[in-house]
Parts: structure tokens; sequence; C-alpha cells
């Protein structure tokens, strides 16, 4: 097998710079991380969650997963949420979209892609819960619709979770923020959800 020789270069530069700027950083991160923050997104490789909110290592924990979908019995995507409120008690959980999501475009697609549509198939649930939202827009507008529709959607799904729930109950605060990004631009937008 190929070794991505390129990668691991890449790495040395970056791990050296960053010791350069601040020799204790990679010491003081193997102790503890402490984010403030769970960011939800897309896969996608145009939205990387630290890069575009210009966050360091150890100040955003992640999960991401094709159309930032969070399913009710998504063992992996409710381990995070739990892991962030119970044990790192974060206090804000960002789901954020993209605009031009693949995802939520094959979502409104007829064409099968293959299991993905099993997982897509909670998009077309939003689709079915906001029908009349999109009589009369073009394909393109559809799309901007539904990204909106969808970030709305899964930070309800977030906050009906058991964790979120109980953790309010305790009298935890936890925010969940629905935003979406701009891949055109670089630029996000609260949706004020
Ligand atoms: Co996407």
């Amino acid at each position: 097998m190929k070794t991505l020789n390129h990668l691991f270069e890449s790495n040395l530069a970056w791990a050296r710079k960053i010791k350069e700027q601040d020799p204790e950083f990679f010491t003081r991160l193997s102790k503890i991380q402490n984010p403030e923050y769970l960011w939800i997104g897309c896969s996608d490789s145009r939205v990387p969650a630290n890069q575009i909110t210009n966050l360091d290592p150890g100040e955003i924990f992640v999960h991401r997963n094709i159309a930032n979908v969070i399913v009710h019995t998504d063992l992996n995507s409710l381990s995070v949420i739990q892991y962030a409120v119970d044990v790192l008690n974060i206090k804000h959980i960002i789901v954020c979209g993209h605009y031009g999501c693949g995802g939520i475009k094959a979502a409104l697609e007829d064409q099968q892609h293959g299991l993905i549509d099993n997982w897509l198939r909670h998009i077309k649930d939003v689709i079915r819960f906001n029908s009349d939202q999109f009589e009369g827009l073009d394909q393109d507008q559809k799309l901007d619709l539904l990204c909106e529709l969808n970030v709305k959607e899964q930070v309800n799904n977030v906050t009906n979770t058991t964790i979120v729930q109980n953790a309010l109950k305790q009298g935890k605060e936890i925010s969940v923020h629905g935003w979406i990004y701009n891949i055109a631009n670089g630029i996000l937008k609260d949706l004020k959800t």
C-alpha cells in the first residue's frame, strides 16, 4: 500500500510551527481537554469546524455526519452529546448546516444512491413536515430552504434528547444553536432557532 508521506511531512511542519509559537501547547493539551462548544456539522470536506471558527485544538468538541442529522436511535451521535453534556459540561451545542449540501440535495431528488438513502430518509421527512413552504420555489431556492429547515429540525432533535432534557431539568445551562455556513464566502449565519 502506498504511504501518504506528504501528510506526515505537513503534520511535522504544523506541529513544529505551533511549538515555536507556544512551546507548552501540546504538553498543556495532553493533560486535559476543556472545550466550551460541541459542534454537530456535516462531513463535507469544505466545512471543517476548527478552521471556520478559527479555534485551536482543544477548543471545540466535534461530531460530523452526512447532512448533520441527529437521529434519535443513533448511538454514535447520542454518545457524543452525552459525553459532551455530562462529562465535559459543555454549555453550547451548535448544529451547523451549510448551503449547497450534497446530502440535502440528494434528499430533494428521486434518484437512489445506495445505503445513504436510508440516512437521507430523515431529511425527506423534513420536506414532508414543511411541504407547504416549498410550493412555487425553484430547485435552488428549495435547496437553500431545506438546508435551513434541516438545521432547525436537528436543533429540535438535539433539544429533545433525554440527555439535554435531563441536563436542563437538573438546572444546567445549555443552549442549542442552529447555524448555517456559506461555502461560497466562508461566512457563518445564526438561524436564531
Ligand atoms: Co453537507
